[in-house]
């Protein structure tokens, strides 16, 4: 017998919230007045749902706002193939640019400490982030105002107290945040894709809410935290790979 296959997530997760409207005006107004005000500024994209919604919305406005992929060099194939996706449709205003760790970096702490290093210790998992995450985000963010972000509140503890804008310090440096997306809830992301009809990543399909790199990103099961297939094997208070420490 032929297995039915799964639903997409555009269709179990689209569902509005009942002030979605309001929200979508209210990221518009911030998203222009990031690209006025904090010029030049940037938006972080890690090609999840949420900010292929932005990625989207700077393209609708046509806002003079490039956006940056930290390609760690262990994302998913899925994740790069979107990525590629995601270039051919680079406009004249906002252009992707892709970040990579330091090859020598990288080959050292692999010689050193092992393929499978971040399992190991959360010392190493976060000196692995350091060198393919936080060390090229520095070089992303180099005379930048602002940086734009796809967090959310209910995302997890860590993040329910965000600001629409913050100020930020990165790499010792006072850079502005902007959270576009800070009220939108998981079903309001959908909506949004699912109306637009935007691309996005096929893991997103396969139960994986939140996308990292592949060694450290699993499905979720039914029930399970949004957050739940990042790091799993560590406490929950640590599941963050430093880019939006405070
Ligand atoms: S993480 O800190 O746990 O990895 P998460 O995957 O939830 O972050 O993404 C939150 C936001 O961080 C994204 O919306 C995006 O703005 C930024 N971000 C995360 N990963 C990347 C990446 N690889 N490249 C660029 N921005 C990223
Ligand atoms: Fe390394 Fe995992 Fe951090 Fe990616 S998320 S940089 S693979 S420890």
């Amino acid at each position: 017998m032929l297995q039915k296959p799964s639903p997409k997530a555009t269709e179990v997760n689209n569902q509005p919230s009942q002030t979605y409207a309001d929200k979508l005006i209210k990221t518009k107004d911030l998203l222009t007045q990031a690209a006025r005000d904090f010029s030049p500024c940037v938006q972080a994209s890690s090609l999840g749902a949420e900010d292929m919604v932005i990625t989207t919305l700077i393209h609708q406005i046509d806002l003079p706002i490039n956006v940056f992929v930290l390609d760690t060099g262990a994302l998913h194939t899925q994740t790069l193939a979107l990525l590629e996706r995601v270039q051919s449709r680079a406009t004249q205003h906002s252009k992707v640019l892709v970040y990579k760790p330091e090859l020598t970096q990288v080959i050292e702490f692999i010689r050193r400490e092992g393929q499978d290093a971040m399992y190991k210790s959360q010392t190493l998992r976060k000196e692995c982030c350091n060198i393919r995450k936080l060390e090229p985000l520095a070089r992303a963010l180099k005379g930048q105002r602002a940086w734009i972000t796809g967090l959310r509140a209910e995302q997890s503890n860590n993040r329910s107290q965000m600001q629409w804008i913050e100020d930020d310090l990165q790499s010792g440096n006072p850079i502005t945040k902007f959270n576009p997306l800070m009220q939108w809830t998981w079903g309001d992301v959908w909506h949004f894709l699912a109306e637009n009809k935007v691309d996005y990543n096929p893991l997103h399909d396969q139960f994986y809410p939140s996308i990292g790199c592949a060694p450290c990103t699993r499905a979720i099961s039914l029930g399970e935290d949004f957050r739940a297939g990042r790091w799993w094997w560590e406490d929950a208070s640590a599941k963050e790979c430093g880019l939006h420490q405070k």
